[in-house]
């Protein structure tokens, strides 16, 4: 049984994204056994709380460095004894100490085509904002191991989807939701849990 913790910040549609695989059987073996989010009004915590699922609000801006914030986390996950954690709509900073002891444990899905539309501030609407400002005729999403700079962990999935005339950030963020990141993100967890992920440097072969 892969026991997954995931990390959240607002809505936590990908959260229920994985929920809902779970609960359908499209993700055999795998549990969701804490949500963790850096704010307390996260609609996600209401769904970890309509699933009987453990949470906790564990926020950077309670610490007095990264190092304590990191403590924090990984006391938390080391607690549930999650193998893998699940950055879903995650729209903070987590540090090295934490990544690094939990190497390609940590997966992230980011809302563009790494790495088009990504790094610092890129999170939330404003990567679609920027990919219509842009004038990109697709974009689309990415399913990435973390590592410490922002959104530059070796890529696991990604899947593109078309912008359409008249498209508003809201609208196209809505189209790569659902066409994208509820898909990918399930799938790179179904893969992990059968053990058919090899990473080899920055590049992940699916076996
Ligand atoms: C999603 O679009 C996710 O890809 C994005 O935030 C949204 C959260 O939605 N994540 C990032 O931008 C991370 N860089 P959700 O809370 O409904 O899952």
């Amino acid at each position: 049984m892969l026991r997954i913790g995931v990390m959240v910040s607002g809505g936590g549609t990908n959260l229920q994204a994985i929920l809902d695989k779970i609960t359908d059987g499209n993700l055999k073996n795998c549990v969701v056994v804490t949500v963790v989010s850096n704010n307390k009004n996260a609609y996600a915590l209401e769904r970890a709380k309509q699933n009987d699922i453990p949470s906790a609000v564990i926020s950077r801006k309670a610490f007095a460095d990264t190092k304590e914030y990191d403590k924090a986390l990984i006391k938390h996950f080391t607690e549930f004894k999650c193998d893998l954690i699940v950055l879903a709509g995650f729209l903070s900073l987590i540090g090295e100490g934490f990544i690094k002891l939990f190497k390609n444990r940590i997966i992230n899905i980011h809302p563009s085509l790494i790495p088009s539309f990504c790094g610092k501030g890129y999170y939330g609407i404003v990567p679609h904002q920027k990919a219509l400002e842009y004038g990109v005729k697709v974009t689309g999403a990415t399913v990435h191991f973390v590592e410490p700079e922002y959104d530059s962990g070796p890529v696991i999935l990604q899947k593109a989807v078309a912008v359409e005339e008249g498209d508003t950030p809201e609208s196209l963020q809505k189209r790569v939701m659902e066409q994208a990141e509820w898909e990918i993100l399930p799938e790179a967890i179904r893969l992990i849990s059968n053990n058919r992920l090899k990473v080899d440097g920055r590049i992940v072969r699916i076996l």
